[in-house]
């Protein structure tokens, strides 16, 4: 067992650049009081893919090169883990330089930064390998596969979505009970998980098409909404007053006797409805809300299903539409069993999560490159 273990994490799967510093007094039980935070800060990205309503993927990239070493920097200094280095390995440096031939911009500040600084105390750099966006994934594991390497320090990968599931025990929390169902809701992923044991997860559903974020950002976009989608929705929906169109959006897949999901039709609905009818404020406040009921009914439906037929003692949420309050109304109505929600700052991506899991599972991995959606126990 090692004590006081501090840890650093990197996360770069999507359109947030992330990292976070972890001290652990123990990587027994993942118990709030067995951790701290040290540091946690992302730079979201939003307003640069919000002209795409989306993410744009080259792009995500180009920023996670240009951001992460000012916000490593903002993050040591943060921690107090940073300190000027005397000694300047140009063999090592000539080696990194080789590897980031594609991350130039990236290089070009990593090179500065190991000239002028020497990391202090970190125990063990974790990185998010997968699932996520290939070339946003790369950038980050470049960066922790170099600091790794230069100042000796061994390196881990992380899977996000255990990351997601895990999220809740960053802030004060319930005992869990074992097993657990966790519905992992976000901009890339619609997942209900089966979790056994922590590090033992199966994923028992998830989406065919669009995630459940994907459908609210898709959604919002025909409705001339601002992006990220989930939240611009949900403020329509509760400034609804009028039932004036009358709207009934179907609830994809919601008989269906699985714990998959659907949201493409959802968005092709909405977008044929929207084009016979003239959108006027209160239409675009009563779509948003049956765009929202319409989501939250199936995920809760379907999540409840889970719970009874796995026996399971504890639902865990996880992902950005975990932040939607009408899910989290809806659960906390209708469900028996122990609910965990994240802290809103760590419903979205974020590095903390990674670094935990790096911390308490089992299950993480030596070999440092992308993974893909299903290889959670790989
Ligand atoms: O986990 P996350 O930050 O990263 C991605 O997977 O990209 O999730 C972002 C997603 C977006 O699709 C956004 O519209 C959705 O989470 N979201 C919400 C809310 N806040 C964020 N959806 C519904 N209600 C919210 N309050």
């Amino acid at each position: 067992m090692i004590t006081n273990m501090i840890v650093l994490s990197i996360e770069t799967s999507c359109d947030d650049t992330a990292i976070s510093i972890i001290k652990a007094k123990s990587s027994k039980k993942l118990d709030y009081a067995n951790f701290e935070v040290l540091s946690d800060l992302t730079a979201s990205q939003i307003e640069i893919h919000r002209p795409y309503g989306g993410v744009f993927p080259a792009v995500a990239k180009r920023e996670h090169q240009k951001t992460l070493v000012p916000l490593l920097i903002k993050s040591l200094k943060k921690a107090n883990l940073l300190k000027e280095s005397k000694t300047i390995d140009n063999k090592k440096i000539s080696k990194i330089k080789k590897n980031l031939e594609k991350n130039e911009e990236l290089f070009l500040q990593l090179k500065e930064f190991l000239t002028k600084y020497q990391i202090k105390d970190i125990n063990k750099i974790a990185v998010t390998i997968g699932p996520g966006l290939e070339p946003c994934l790369y950038t980050g594991i470049n960066l922790a596969k170099s600091l790794s390497y230069y100042y000796n320090i061994p390196l881990v990968g992380v899977n996000h979505l255990e990351g997601h599931i895990l999220s809740s025990f960053l802030s004060p929390h319930e005992d869990l009970e074992l097993p657990a169902i966790a519905l992992i809701v976000s901009g890339g992923n619609t997942q209900l998980i089966y979790f056994e044991k922590i590090g033992k997860y199966r994923i028992i559903g998830e989406t065919k098409d669009d995630a459940a974020g994907e459908c609210f950002d898709k959604t919002a976009r025909i409705l001339g909404l601002n992006y990220p989608g989930g939240p611009e929705i949900s403020k329509k929906a509760k400034e609804c007053k009028s039932n004036i169109y009358n709207i009934t959006l179907p609830r994809p897949m919601i008989n269906d006797k699985n714990y998959d999901f659907s949201f493409s039709g959802l968005k092709t609905a909405v977008l044929y409805h929207s084009k016979k009818n003239k959108i006027t404020d209160d239409y675009i406040k009563e779509m948003s809300l049956e765009i929202e009921s319409s989501i939250v009914d199936v995920l809760v439906d379907k999540t409840l299903r889970a719970i009874d037929e796995y026996k399971a003692k504890s639902l865990l949420l996880g992902g950005g539409v975990s932040a939607n309050q009408k899910l989290i109304k809806e659960f906390k109505k209708k469900t028996k069993v122990k609910l965990f929600i994240p802290n809103k700052k760590y419903t979205g991506d974020n590095a903390s999560m990674i670094g935990l899991v790096s911390i308490y599972s089992p299950n993480i991995k030596k070999i440092i490159k992308p993974i893909s959606n299903l290889k959670i126990n790989e």
